[in-house]
């Protein structure tokens, strides 16, 4: 849970994922959201600052209640149950460190819901008119002229939503109108000024683009469904969903709590937002709708959106709705949390699209973990133990080879946190990576196994095993947030609990400098890392 003093009143480095629908159970590419907001929270953790990271779901809406019809339950007896039976759960799977999980069918939400829009009101930002037009309940959007594509197959000569690939429903209710086009100018000056608060270069093309070509004002209230927030003011109609949902942000830390309550107090430290993460499904609520919401309540903007590309499934996004969902505990029951966290970061590009394969998957496991990472590990605790009985040898002086293990190290934690900076996760991973396969070619060039047999070289031998576990001691600090559970074993195996303390209380800015592991500290070759796996695939 919460990592910092609660009570300090310095301000959070605040990271939310979207609040997923429950109108089934999660999938990858919800657990990709969330792996990739986990990694960054406890990397800035292990920074040394003060995080908050918000995650959670989206319960009300059209396609929550018919799920629920559908199964034969009332709707929040459908949340209840997916909530408790899936999406906490699915958490845990991916070793999730949030700090906190909103529902959208808490009270802490809905009455501040109902106070923000009683606030947008006040500002003069809504008023009542009829709504015609296209609904597509899967993505419980109202779609604009241009939203839609034309069909295939089944759906020839129709217009569809273009990631549903189904027709959007006609509607046709009495609504309360957010006043959204006021706001163009604003969000375009907003935007011009801060080029770093929609990312990335494709997305905040996307949405100037957008809003370039001016907002039309959009319902914020459905008049024909009830499973929703009721309006306070007119309790006929409930809260459209996503202008219930993007208040999770908000709410969840305490927006329109009493003043002086402990709730206010956490908002006042946590808002604005510093990343919200997404998906580019959803960019146009998040960087247009959102903001605009925001400046109607007189409340700050988060500091950037961050839309992230899709996992494919046959050249699609996976979905829910089209039933390509992976469990993301079909591959975690296989290759373990860390792996999974690890393969989605470094395989995909953090931004663009990306294909799930098994067989790539596996490779990576093998050659960057199994025989990378965890040999490296396992050769250097194996060979303190058989050499020097388990205790860390006082290194002689450092040759060329060790200072350019040194040198490496030194300049990779830098570079793999200002990767981290721009969200870029494959450059992170990859540049603790080069330090890894440097030291296992160190290895395998120094040959410690024979400087073993000779007495006059023990000195030698000294310097190449304290090469080998103190550059591990930094790759632990440095792959932390990434894998935390194979990092917290390999802390323990070089004995660094002790003579350093815990691994989260080390700081990634110091951890590139040499020589922290001490002389005399106790190595213990523990259980492997990344076992080797039988090379099976389960149908998926
Ligand atoms: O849109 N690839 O919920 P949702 C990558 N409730 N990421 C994916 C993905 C895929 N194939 N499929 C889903 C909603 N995601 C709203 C959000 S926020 C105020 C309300 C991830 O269940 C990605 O983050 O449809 C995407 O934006 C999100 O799940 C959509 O989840
Ligand atoms: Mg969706």
């Amino acid at each position: 849970m919460a990592e910092g003093d609660p009570l300090s009143n310095e301000k959070a480095y605040y990271v939310t994922t979207p609040i997923y629908y429950v109108n089934d159970a999660p999938h990858i590419g919800h657990a990709y959201t969330t792996t990739a907001g986990d990694v960054l929270t406890r990397w800035h953790r292990q920074r040394g600052e003060k995080v908050w990271y918000l995650t959670g779901v989206d319960e009300h809406g059209t396609k929550v209640q018919r799920a629920a019809e559908a199964g034969g339950v009332t709707p929040q007896q459908w949340v209840d149950r997916l909530v408790t039976e899936s999406w906490l759960p699915v958490l845990e799977t991916v070793d999730a460190a949030n700090d906190d999980f909103i529902r959208t069918t808490e009270d802490r939400h809905v009455q501040r819901v109902q106070r923000f829009w009683e606030q947008v009101r006040e500002n003069g930002y809504v008023y009542s008119a009829p709504y015609e037009g296209p609904y597509c309940v899967g993505c419980e959007e109202f779609k604009l002229p241009g939203d839609l594509v034309e069909g295939t197959g089944e759906f020839e000569g129709q217009l569809v939503c273009p990631v549903h690939g189904k027709p959007a429903e006609e509607l046709r209710e009495e609504n309360w109108f957010f006043q959204l086009s006021a706001f163009t100018d604003r969000l375009i000056e907003h935007y011009e000024a801060h080029p770093e608060a929609v990312r990335p270069q494709s997305a905040y093309n996307e949405v100037m683009a957008f809003l370039r070509g001016g907002l039309v004002d959009i319902s914020m209230s459905r008049s024909s469904v009830d499973w929703g927030i009721p309006l306070s003011w007119d309790p006929e109609q409930v809260v459209y969903v996503w202008f219930d949902a993007l208040l999770n942000y908000a709410t969840a830390t305490g927006y329109g709590s009493e003043p002086g309550s402990a709730d206010a107090e956490r908002y006042a430290t946590t808002w604005p937002a510093d990343v919200h993460l997404v998906g580019k499904d959803i960019l146009r609520f998040h960087a247009v709708y959102w903001p605009a919401m925001l400046m109607a309540a007189g409340e700050p903007l988060p500091g950037q959106v961050f839309a992230h590309g899709w996992l494919l499934v046959g050249g699609e996004k996976m979905s829910k709705s089209k039933l390509t969902g992976i469990a993301p505990e079909q591959i975690i029951d296989h290759f373990g949390s860390d792996a999974f966290r690890y393969y989605f970061m470094r395989a995909i590009s953090f931004g663009q699209d990306g294909s799930f394969s098994w067989e790539d998957m596996s490779a990576r496991y093998t050659a960057e973990l199994a025989n990378g990472l965890g040999n490296l590990a396992s050769r250097a605790t194996a060979m303190v133990g058989k050499y020097r009985a388990g205790a860390l040898p006082e290194p002689g002086p450092l040759g060329e080879q060790e200072m350019a293990v040194v040198e490496r190290l030194a300049a990779a934690i830098p570079a793999a946190d200002s990767a981290v900076t721009e969200l870029d996760f494959a450059t992170a991973i990859g540049e603790v990576r080069a330090v890894v396969e440097l030291v296992n070619q160190y290895v395998t060039e120094v040959e410690p196994w024979v400087l073993a047999k000779d007495e006059s070289s023990a000195q030698r031998l000294d310097t190449v095993l304290y090469t080998m576990c103190e550059a591990l001691r930094a790759i632990a600090v440095a792959y932390n947030p990434v894998m935390p559970k194979a990092m917290a074993s390999l802390w323990e195996q070089l004995g660094a609990e002790s003579a350093l303390g815990s691994l989260t209380a080390q700081r990634l800015g110091d951890a590139g400098r040499w020589g922290q592991l001490p002389a005399g500290a106790v190595i213990t070759k523990g259980a492997a890392l990344f076992p080797r796996l039988p090379d099976e695939s389960p149908e998926i």
